[in-house]
């Protein structure tokens, strides 16, 4: 059944060829949405008839949120971690463990029960595509059983065993790194993704290498965190590898900046995470200005980014990280869909998924401008 969506104060499609500037910006515009997709877009004027109408009586509409980046399997919290960073201590990956040691011992049941908990919450902030990463279990049939609850929640499905060495393994990281690249990658076939937490304290960039390439190997594309903690050359081996996107880019030189800017891998800034590790803001106005395609996401998870709100990671974007609420919100939309190679989904284009949110407001800017506030009235 067709919905013709009428009375909307400012329309955001993200396609140019439908409105102004990169944002496809329109006014006195409508939508049509038939079976799932976007059917029709023009001015209200010339709208077709349809069998339902809704009246969004002003308010603003932009492409539902993509979440690309989030840990949201796991179990437990590491609040007094937040406290003592706010007190002046330093990230260093270290609490990953602990969350590993609280996930490990969870029912499947209670892992299932809080990851939907936490993607109602994204949901409700605008949120109509999320990527999930596995990577708090660390043996092979607790990450097939992360990728598997993972699976319930979502399409978009990461394998993150090489998030940082557990425990068993001090001493005996190339075991490790061979067991993520083999025979557990080869447990958690169903993720589309693999990913590496390529960093100081983590893994280096030939062991990210290694374990990425044999993901290739077996079908899976490519994600990598990069230059959270320092200028690790986890930017330079996204590109190197084409993956579809490098996350975190908080320390990026002018030469990776400039590779970047020459590829097709986006920078998925996750300020989330610099507000909660008291770390500076990477700079999204360099990123743009450089050329790079720039996604915004959550990072949800449970050490440096408790954060369920797309909206506070775009204000953050424009308030500390220079760029504009356009850009921003391009970001958390075409930008996170850019980010997991979709096209069907971060526009408002004919034959986009209808993933549509209405704004409890007359403009998108109210999004940053009113931090804090629930602003999404209807995710379609
Ligand atoms: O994206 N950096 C690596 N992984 C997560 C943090 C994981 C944790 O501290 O539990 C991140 O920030
Ligand atoms: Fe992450």
């Amino acid at each position: 059944m067709a919905t013709l969506i009428t009375g909307i104060g400012e329309l955001l499609t993200n396609d140019p060829t439908i409105g102004a500037g990169p944002v496809g910006r329109r006014t006195s515009a409508a939508l049509v949405l038939d079976e799932g997709r976007v059917a029709w877009v023009g001015d209200a004027s010339d709208a077709p008839d349809c069998d339902e109408r809704l009246d969004v009586d002003g308010r603003a509409v932009i492409p539902g949120f993509v979440d690309s980046h989030t840990h949201l399997v796991f179990a437990g919290e590491r609040s007094d971690e937040f406290e003592a960073r706010m007190a002046g201590q330093r990230y260093d990956g270290g609490g990953i463990r602990r969350t590993v040691e609280a996930t490990r011992a969870a029912s499947r049941d209670d892992l299932l029960v809080s990851s939907r908990a936490r993607l109602a919450a994204l949901r409700a902030g605008g949120v109509t595509t999320v990527e999930i990463k596995s990577g708090y279990a660390l043996t092979l049939d607790g990450e097939a059983r992360l990728v598997d609850v993972a699976s319930e929640l979502t399409d978009e499905v990461t394998f993150l065993g090489a998030h940082v060495l557990p425990q068993e393994f001090d001493g005996h990281r190339d075991d490790y790194v061979s067991l993520v690249a083999g025979s557990m990658m080869e447990a958690c076939e169903a993720a589309r993704w693999v990913d590496v937490f390529c960093d100081r304290g983590a893994f280096n960039v030939d062991e990210a290498r290694t374990v990425l390439n044999a993901g290739r190997a077996r079908g899976k594309e490519l994600r990598v965190h990069g230059n959270q903690l320092g200028a690790t050359g986890g930017v330079s081996l996204a590109v190197e590898l084409d993956a579809a996107s490098v996350d975190h880019c908080t320390y990026v030189s002018d030469d990776e900046l400039d590779a970047l800017a020459n590829s097709s891998t986006v920078a998925t800034l996750l300020p989330g995470a610099e507000f909660s590790t008291r770390s500076p803001y990477p700079s999204g106005r360099r990123f743009l200005d450089a050329g790079a395609t720039v996604a915004l996401a959550t990072d949800c998870n449970p050490g440096t980014s408790y954060v369920t709100s797309m909206s506070f990671v775009i204000a953050l974007a424009v308030r500390e990280m220079g760029m504009t609420v356009d850009e921003a919100v391009w970001a958390a939309t075409a930008g996170g869909a850019a980010a997991l190679r979709r096209s069907d989904i971060g526009h408002l284009g004919v034959g986009a998924r209808a993933h549509v949110v209405v704004l409890d407001a007359p403009r998108v800017a109210h999004v940053a401008y009113r931090p804090g506030s629930q602003l999404i009235q209807t995710v379609l």
